[in-house]
């Protein structure tokens, strides 16, 4: 079965790098919605509609279980992907939920990512479902997105910034911070240190990956691990440096194509 992932941009190559990682072989087309990114900072009602737009790509290109691997957009319009459409849907909030439950415990969880994701609330509901009495701190963290896309991932201004993000909820005790964007894999070392030791990080990306593999074994549908690779890559807008960064996200050569 070929999975179809998209994100408001090329961050989601991170969920597909892990897809690749742990499902090696299996057909995928993505859309990197290049030309209207950033999600993150847009109203409800546009990334709901951008969401249902980029799948109905997707499917047009065969794609047979979707992946939203934009958190603002799983934050947001998972539901309405869900219901207007009759394939599978995953989106990268609930297993990092999931995650975040299982390894806290004290049952205080930080969340960073985008505006949208952090004020949709998603997790403050989500998390107490699970585990019941969880306290749930959310943390907007605007700044990270851009630094990441200027290739800004050793840098001590980016260091100062994530610092700055992380502080407060250090203070409030969280043991739990889920990576809540998909940009923030590739600075994982940043966040970790300056989460500490005693805050176990959640990466989404990951997490997201091996629900969709449990899925597809579980439903018979896993390729073979050394078929060859159906893959395709699909942006809405090709700008000259676009190329160049997909490949930081996805580690390794990439080539993309207009839709
Ligand atoms: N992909 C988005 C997310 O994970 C980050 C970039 C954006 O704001 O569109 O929330």
């Amino acid at each position: 079965m070929k999975i179809g992932i998209f994100d408001s941009g090329i961050g989601g190559l991170t969920v597909v790098r892990e897809i690749r990682r742990l499902m090696p072989g299996q057909p995928l087309v993505y859309f990197g919605d290049t030309a209207r990114t950033p999600y993150g900072t847009k109203s409800r009602a546009t990334i709901t509609r951008y969401a249902l737009e980029d799948t109905r790509f997707l499917l047009e290109q065969g794609a047979g279980i979707i992946v939203i691997a934009c958190h603002s957009a799983s934050s947001i319009a998972s539901a309405a992907v869900a219901n207007e459409f009759s394939v599978p849907v995953f989106e990268v909030v609930s297993p990092s939920v999931e995650q975040a439950a299982r390894v806290t415990r004290n049952r205080r969880i930080g969340i960073i990512g985008t505006r949208a994701t952090i004020e949709s609330r998603v997790y403050d509901h989500k998390i107490p479902e699970l585990l019941p009495g969880a306290v749930v701190l959310g943390m907007p963290c605007p700044l990270l997105v851009p630094l990441v896309e200027e290739g800004w991932l050793k840098r001590r201004e980016t260091r100062m910034i994530v610092r700055k993000y992380i502080r407060p909820l250090k203070e409030r005790q969280v043991d739990t911070l889920v990576m809540g964007c998909t940009h923030y894999p590739l600075i994982k070392d940043i966040i970790e240190a300056k989460a500490g030791k005693r805050i176990v990080t959640v990466d989404p990306s990951l997490q997201t990956a091996l629900a969709v593999k449990r899925f597809l074994e579980a439903s018979g549908d896993s390729a073979e691990p050394d078929s060859p690779g159906d893959e395709r890559y699909f942006v809405s807008d090709l700008a000259p440096a676009t190329e160049e960064i997909a490949r930081r996200f996805l580690g390794g050569k990439i080539k993309l194509e207009k839709a």
